[in-house]
């Protein structure tokens, strides 16, 4: 496990990077941390680091969001915050995604925790001030 305290936005390059090395031949990326953790604001670094010039947002109205990174990898962005029962996922067809090889990073795993693959990286969020957080990779 890796631990990463930053003190501001500044420094999420550095953890993008180490989740992104961190990846090796997985694709899943599991986010946790509260609402305003800063999820949605460090999956954006990834993106980018990944070579996605798109815009990233939560998925407000869809369940996943798309984007092209270099080398044209797809990188899809979940986020299951408004989810009120599993077989959504299901209906979703999340199997498509998360056993694609595409890079998977999901908002709210807890919601959907029996689906996802145990092949996946793990990162913990935790708010120490309004700008400091802390990260756990795993
Ligand atoms: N060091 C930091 N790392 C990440 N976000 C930070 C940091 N400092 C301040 N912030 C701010 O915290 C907020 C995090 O919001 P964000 O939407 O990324 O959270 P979230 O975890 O995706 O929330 P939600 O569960 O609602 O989707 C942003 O306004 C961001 O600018
Ligand atoms: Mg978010």
């Amino acid at each position: 496990m890796k631990t990463i305290h930053i003190t501001s936005c500044e420094e999420l390059p550095q953890v993008a990077r180490a989740i992104v090395e961190a990846l090796g031949s997985r694709s899943v990326v599991a986010l946790r941390g509260a609402m305003g953790a800063g999820k949605t604001t460090l999956i954006r670094e990834i993106v980018a680091q990944l070579g996605a010039a798109d815009t990233v947002t939560s998925p407000t109205f869809a369940i996943v969001n798309q984007y092209r990174g270099s080398g044209d990898r797809r990188i899809f962005h979940f986020d299951f915050y408004r989810i009120e029962d599993i077989r959504e996922a299901y209906d979703f067809g999340y199997e498509e995604y998360f056993y694609s090889g595409d890079i998977c990073l999901v908002e709210w795993p807890e919601k959907i925790e029996p689906l996802l693959p145990d092949e996946r990286i793990e990162v913990r969020i935790a708010v120490d001030s309004p700008t400091a957080r802390t990260f756990e990779i795993e």
